[in-house]
């Protein structure tokens, strides 16, 4: 990469964690106390934009399917389910100490690291001498109960998945589904990354959305192009551009210790092609380790076979964050107009926070009385917003960067025929509505 693209990649991850700053996605965390390295909280329009991401991705694999159970199992588990998972023995990296500049790095990711002296250039580029490489466990470890002995360390999850593994009994026996069927869930987990990094990309706290789908170990190809081909539509309808998603395969050296086959969705953020979601099929590796260690029969059966067996696991892995990050840097956009650059947000309608600003066009004439009942009428149905400060240009301005995709004007005309402005953000086209059809035109677009 030259220099000025790699400025003008760097630039943009500015302005997008500045415009989070300043429009309330996300803030650092403990920012009065100069802030946690890695760690970062969402505000007001940030917490929203999350739960709409985790609602569509909740809707697409439980609402809107019957084969899919939802669960939500806790953060903190027994011991003997990491030794059982693996993660003891092999959820490791690789790390180093440079002994000149003091930095500590994966030593698998080298060459997309940032020298500690000299940022323009990778460690492998400086005059660093390393250490030796060392496993690191990745697994952030506390004590449960008051004593702080070997006996009580207890893990937090590095992933949601094992919690399902450990119900898949419970919830066949509870929902009384039959195979191919999923689990689902969305939740925290925590790793604790050596080099975290890229705002949100990389963190060591997170959310993760994992779907668990349990099929019969003859089908587990078929499963697995399956949930790649509706894995990909997924991405397609949040409103990512083609062209910015590409499949990328793993290759012996680095599937995880319990894949058969991994394909990562990758996403073209501004500091290059990276991993956005995982699907793995992940054998029956996980079930037989749960059985062994728990001496639980997890095996299947019904009716239609001829004897038991372990189900094989095909398993979607996404990041809530990191889908957060890739929707901001998919949507940001910078336009000329009149000699101003304007930022618009291009968030699609079904998961930005706010879904419609309701305007008066000036502060008088009856306009902001309109206004607010409509703005009444349409809250508790969607998240609208009503604004009457500054002049009409800057509140669109405001809410185009905000991501709300459309503004709704009350004006003169208003009060004669009953008709409002609805103002597309990315068409700018601005038609007008009789204000009582709004609300059916809000459901459409952004149902
Ligand atoms: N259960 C499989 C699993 O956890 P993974 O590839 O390690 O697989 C899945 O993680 C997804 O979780 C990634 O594609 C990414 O979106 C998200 N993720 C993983 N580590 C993360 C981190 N440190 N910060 C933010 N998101 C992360």
């Amino acid at each position: 990469m030259n220099k000025s693209a790699k400025k003008k990649t760097d630039d943009r991850m500015e302005k997008i964690v500045s415009l989070c700053k300043r429009r309330g996605y996300v803030y650092p965390s403990s920012e009065i106390y100069g802030g946690l390295n890695s760690c970062w909280d969402y505000g007001p329009l940030g917490a929203e934009l999350k739960r709409n991401i985790k609602t569509f991705w909740w809707e697409t694999m439980t609402n809107r399917r019957d084969d899919i159970e939802g669960l939500d199992s806790s953060i903190l588990m027994s011991p003997k389910v990491w030794e059982a998972s693996g993660h003891i023995e092999n959820f490791t990296d690789p790390m180093i100490d440079c002994k000149v500049c003091k930095g500590r790095y994966r030593a698998d990711q080298l060459e997309h690291a940032r020298c500690m002296k000299k940022p323009s250039k990778t460690p492998l580029q400086c005059d660093g001498e390393f250490t030796e490489a060392r496993n690191f466990n990745l697994m952030f470890k506390t004590f449960m109960g008051p004593l702080e002995d070997e006996s009580a360390v207890i893990h937090l999850r590095p992933e949601t998945a094992q919690g399902i593994y450990v119900n898949f009994l419970n919830v066949k026996n509870s929902s009384r589904q039959k195979i191919p069927f999923g689990i689902a869930q969305i939740g925290k987990a925590f790793r604790n990354e050596i080099t975290p990094g890229n705002f949100i990309f990389r963190t060591r706290e997170f959310e993760q959305m994992e779907m668990q789908f349990f099929v019969h170990p003859d089908e587990d190809q078929k499963w697995f192009e399956y949930w790649m081909e509706q894995r990909m539509n997924y991405y397609l309808e949040l409103g990512l551009d083609k062209d910015k998603l590409r499949w990328h395969e793993h290759g012996p050296d680095d599937l995880a210790h319990y894949a058969k086959a991994a394909y990562d969705i990758e996403f073209l953020f501004p500091f290059g092609w990276q991993e956005l979601e995982g699907v793995h099929n992940r054998t029956d590796f996980d079930l037989s380790r749960h059985m062994e260690h728990s001496g639980k029969d997890m095996r299947y059966f019904d009716e239609r076979f001829t004897e038991k067996f372990l189900p094989y696991i095909i398993e979607t892995s996404a990041g809530c964050d990191r889908t957060l990050l890739t929707v901001l840097v998919n949507g940001y956009d910078e336009v000329e107009i009149k000699g101003d650059t304007r930022v618009f947000l291009r968030l699609s309608p079904k998961i930005a926070p706010i879904k419609a600003a309701i305007l008066p066009l000036v502060k008088k004439d009856g306009m902001p009385e309109v206004a607010d009942k409509l703005y009444r009428e349409l809250r508790g149905k969607f998240k609208v917003f009503y604004d009457h400060a500054g002049a009409i240009g800057r509140r669109y301005a405001r809410m185009d960067e905000a991501g709300t995709p459309y503004c709704i004007t009350v004006d003169g005309q208003t009060l004669e025929d009953q008709t409002v402005t609805v103002r597309d953000r990315d068409t700018m086209e601005n038609p007008r509505m009789a204000l009582d059809k709004v609300g059916e035109f809000l459901a459409e677009k952004v149902g």
